[in-house]
């Protein structure tokens, strides 16, 4: 944001008090908003120290050899599902059928919805860096812990909320499965608009568990306000594809209230504080003594 603009938001919300939130990328003169350097003013969590997303520096990160792969439980099964633009991102909802365990979280935890986090033509609009390196798109899949019925009630429990988080990488091929759920997205163009994607799968997007056993983990927060400190993060270090096409496609489908393209839809990322992000070790699920032929095999490729 330019300094005049910014002088001119911090005016704006000086006055006002309470304007809704918006990402860098919808603020201009005609639409001041509360913009992500001032979320805190509204959702004081958002000025917390533990905060998301980050950038993960991979030569830090800890190896941890008690971070053993996740069950996924209903993500073979073809469900309807619905989807809402809510005006600051397209959420998909999944049934409580959808579940996961292991992953070392303490429970089991029910999904709540996955969405993603864009860029616009030929800018990159995760959310998590690595390296320092902002990848072209990041899908979130929400989780709940189980007994807890909502957000509400999980952000009480710093591991009340479990976010899978899936890095895309662009690739000369489209994604297979990708194209039905931009259609999808094209039909919620604005707040408060929703549709229905019928016979879906998050197989179709989503990896089998056993061949995600390589993640980072650390503790944050929610990426939107009001930036709940309750999340217990896992960025897998293998990324999904997607084209150029579908990426231009998907940054055209929405528009955020404020009338706008829906399009950089990423919060900045957020100090470490000194936090630490682990790494699960070698891939070995140490606890699940039954994958040990695939570990060995894992590690023989890798030494
Ligand atoms: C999904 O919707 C389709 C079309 O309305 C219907 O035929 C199908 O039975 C539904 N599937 C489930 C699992 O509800
Ligand atoms: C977005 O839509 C929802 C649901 O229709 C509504 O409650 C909300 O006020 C809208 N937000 C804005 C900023 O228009
Ligand atoms: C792994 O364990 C599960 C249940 O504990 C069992 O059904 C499965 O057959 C085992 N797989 C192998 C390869 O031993
Ligand atoms: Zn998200």
């Amino acid at each position: 944001m330019s300094l005049s603009l910014y002088l001119l938001n911090l005016l704006y919300l000086q006055t006002t008090g309470t304007a809704l939130w918006c990402y860098d990328a919808q603020f201009s003169c005609e639409e001041a908003c509360r913009d992500p350097d001032h979320w805190s003013g509204q959702f004081p969590s958002c000025g917390g120290l533990r905060q998301s997303p980050i950038n993960i520096v991979t030569a830090k990160a800890h190896s941890n050899s008690a971070l053993p792969p996740f069950n996924f439980i209903g993500h073979n099964d073809q469900i309807n599902i619905s989807l809402d633009n809510t005006g600051h991102s397209a959420q998909f909802s999944l049934p409580h059928s959808v579940r996961l365990s292991g992953g070392a979280l303490p429970g089991i935890y029910r999904a709540e919805n996955f969405h993603f986090h864009w860029g616009r033509e030929g800018n990159p609009g995760s959310e998590h860096t690595i390296d320092g390196e902002r990848l072209p798109m990041e899908m979130h899949i929400v989780h709940i812990k189980e007994p807890y019925g909502s957000l509400a009630e999980a952000e009480h429990d710093m591991a009340g909320i479990a976010l899978l988080a899936f890095l895309f990488e662009e690739s000369a091929d489209d994604h297979p499965h990708l194209d039905t759920v931009i259609e999808a997205l094209g039909r919620v163009q604005n707040n408060g608009s929703s549709s229905v994607l019928v016979n879906f799968r998050l197989t179709d997007i989503v990896p089998a568990a056993a061949e995600l056993h390589s993640y980072y983990r650390y503790v944050g927060s929610m990426t939107t306000p009001g930036c709940e400190q309750a999340v217990s993060w896992t960025v897998f270090q293998r990324t999904l594809p997607v084209s150029s096409r579908q990426l231009s496609a998907i940054a055209t489908k929405c528009r955020f209230w404020t009338g706008k393209a829906m399009m950089d839809n990423f919060r900045p990322t957020q100090p470490l504080d000194g936090r630490v992000v682990y790494k699960s070790s070698s891939g070995c699920g140490l606890l699940q003594p039954n994958l040990t032929l695939v570990c060995s095999f894992y590690i023989l490729l890798h030494i």
